[in-house]
């Protein structure tokens, strides 16, 4: 796995993910003959280590008025021609709208999202905008800019090859996160990796769910963090225990309110009825998400 941040609170929620993963990537492996070898020597340390402080750089909020923070992509349709983007507003709604083109200077198409908000236990979310951007051209790198109207921040991603049988293409792996100093060392050695095109993410992100009521701001502080890569290219997702954020004792329990409203996934297009269970076609890799926390039909 590409980094297990935490080591002070295992989980054990990733099996069936990870066997569909690993089912998948065996059998491209095994129909093409590809050896990709060891990519790095890179360890994470053994022993636990504690969270970053609030005033950390990598939690530190975006420039300008209302600026859009917490940036993040994933895929958006069954076979990558579609995404979504995700991003957060502090202080007023602002624009939901994204503006993206293949011309770094000239975006010359739109799209119109919409935002959410929740409350959890006594924290209100700032307003989370949503937009889908569709129709896309394959293996071509996309501009977008979020923040219309107000301060506007630009990024950029690459849209996958067309799925097919044999076409080439490399993934990351990281799950169980979380915020700690080894979670930001782990992140920068994925980062210094330029081959990996996607990242499929075997649940537990943010453990805000440690702090006393789930305090929702390290959820904030979680995806400010992850934006310097989840913004450039899309994380897969996946839940695990740590997104339950079930807790009658404080009034809250509806499982997975916060991961639910912050981060979408496409699951209509596999026909699933549920954000946990679904499944996605990229270059030759068929990945199923399975989530054994939640229940299924
Ligand atoms: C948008 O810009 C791209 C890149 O310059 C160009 O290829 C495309 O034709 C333009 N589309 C429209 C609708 O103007
Ligand atoms: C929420 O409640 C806790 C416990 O009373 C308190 O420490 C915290 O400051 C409160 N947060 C907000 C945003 O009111
Ligand atoms: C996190 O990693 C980045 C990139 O290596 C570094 O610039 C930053 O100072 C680190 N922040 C913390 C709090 O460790
Ligand atoms: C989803 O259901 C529709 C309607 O039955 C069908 O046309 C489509 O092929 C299904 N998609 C997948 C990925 O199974």
């Amino acid at each position: 796995m590409g980094g297990s941040s935490r080591r002070a609170h295992p989980t054990t929620h990733v099996g069936l993910l990870l066997v569909a993963v690993f089912a998948a990537a065996l059998a491209v492996t095994t129909m093409t003959c590809v050896d990709a070898g060891v990519t790095s020597a890179y360890r994470r340390q053994l022993l636990a280590s504690v969270d970053m402080p609030l005033d950390s750089d990598v939690f530190r909020v975006p420039p300008g008025r209302n600026a859009p923070q917490q940036v993040h992509i994933t895929q958006g349709d069954l076979e990558g021609s579609a995404v979504i983007v995700s991003w957060t507003t502090a202080d007023e709604p602002g624009s939901s709208k994204v503006l993206y083109g293949t011309s770094k200077d000239k975006l010359n198409k739109s799209a119109k999202g919409s935002y959410t908000r929740y409350q959890f236990y006594n924290y209100t979310s700032g307003y989370i905008h949503h937009c889908v951007l569709k129709d896309l051209m394959y293996d071509t790198t996309y501009y977008y800019t979020v923040g219309v109207g107000q301060t506007e921040r630009q990024f950029w991603f690459k849209s996958p090859p067309k799925v097919g049988p044999d076409v080439p293409y490399t993934f990351g792996l990281i799950g169980d996160l979380g915020q700690t100093y080894d979670s930001n060392i782990t992140l920068s050695h994925y980062d210094s990796n330029s081959n990996s095109g996607a990242l499929l993410f075997v649940g537990d992100l943010s453990y805000a769910d440690d702090y006393p009521f789930h305090d929702n701001v390290r959820w904030d502080t979680w995806s400010r963090f992850i934006e310097r890569s989840a913004a450039y290219q899309p994380w897969i997702w996946t839940v695990g225990n740590h997104e339950i954020d079930f807790a009658p004792e404080i009034g809250e329990t509806e499982p997975f309110k916060p991961f639910l409203h912050r981060f979408p996934t496409p699951y209509k297009a596999s026909n699933s009825t549920a954000p946990f269970w679904y499944s996605i076609k990229r270059a030759s890799a068929h990945i199923i998400v399975l989530a054994s926390y939640s229940a299924y039909g």
